[in-house]
């Protein structure tokens, strides 16, 4: 399934982790659309199959490089980011990756499951950034996008292990996003809205919009650009006015884990004062 990116090229290069099918495949190939060098991180045969397919519309193959990772097997991550020439630098990095298991009351969820889906939706983000930042550290630049959403922000019932672990996103990209704010290495997270993909049930797959993809595609995008001042930050593609310019002028900390209390009134009232 490996193809390896040859370093004689010179276009920004963005990895999309998960990116056989649903969000990820269709991010790839507006990347690709619009002059990015695209590694696309899969899991299955099928996914492999769907990118080359999706890759080879219209586009030059060779800036499509397609191979196998599983986030939630360290060796296979480093592995997948070895594949980086060491010459080259990387501009970007998507975590799409995730499993939602079947909705169930916890009361009623083994451990195994539940532990299936942190290891990969939760563990796998970090191994993903950790192997990223590693790589971006010395150039002193990235932009990295996590994926969150889906009961990060409100409960859900019946889907705790998958919104408990989306919520960890959020706090692990705000705490990576602190870490590395000296390096011009922005991380921010994004919550795309319902889609119509095999991680939707069947109810809400009918009710999402064919254009569901759109405006996480768009957004994702101005993350990964290179002017991007804003990180730490949990955007919602549907419910955020990220499409004003103003937006992005703004490091205000609304855009976090959203939790409004004394602290952070008072860190607000400080600002308002200056
Ligand atoms: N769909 C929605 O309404 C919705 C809403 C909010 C947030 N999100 C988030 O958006 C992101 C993209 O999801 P999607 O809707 O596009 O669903 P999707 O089509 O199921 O995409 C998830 C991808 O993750 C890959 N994956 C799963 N486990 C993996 C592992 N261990 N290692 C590597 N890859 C793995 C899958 O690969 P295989 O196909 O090979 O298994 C698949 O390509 C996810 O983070 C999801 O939580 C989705």
């Amino acid at each position: 399934m490996d193809e390896m990116l040859s370093s004689a090229q010179h276009r920004p290069l963005v990895l999309v982790v998960g990116g056989g099918s649903g969000l990820g495949l269709r991010l790839s190939r507006t990347l690709l659309a619009h002059g990015y060098d695209v590694l696309v991180g899969v899991r299955s045969q099928e996914g492999a199959d769907a990118i080359r397919i999706a890759g080879g519309i219209g586009m030059g193959q060779r800036r499509l490089s397609v191979s196998q990772i599983d986030v939630a097997s360290e060796t296979s991550v480093e592995r997948f980011f070895d594949l980086v020439p060491g010459a080259r630098q990387l501009h970007g990095v998507v975590i799409c990756a995730a499993i939602a298991p079947t909705p169930r009351p916890f009361w009623e969820t083994s451990l195994a499951e539940w532990e299936r889906v942190i290891a990969t939706n939760l563990m796998g983000t970090f191994l993903c950034l950790r192997a990223a930042a590693q790589r971006m550290m010395d150039a002193r630049f990235g932009r990295i996008v996590t994926l969150s959403g889906g009961g990060a922000t409100s409960v859900r019932d019946a889907w705790s292990s998958y919104a408990t672990s989306k919520a960890a996103v959020v706090r692990l990209t705000e705490c990576v996003a602190h870490e590395l704010r000296n390096y011009d290495i922005k991380v921010n997270a994004v919550a795309p809205g319902l889609m119509p993909t095999r991680m939707a049930d069947a109810a809400s797959r009918a009710a999402a919009s064919s254009r569901a993809f759109d405006a996480p595609v768009a957004l994702i995008e101005k993350l990964l650009s290179e002017q991007l001042s804003i990180t730490g930050r949990l955007i919602s593609a549907v419910h955020d006015d990220w499409p004003c310019d103003e937006f992005w002028a703004t490091s205000e900390p609304w855009y976090t884990l959203r939790r409004v209390d004394e602290h952070l009134l008072d860190e607000l009232q400080k600002e308002c004062d200056q």
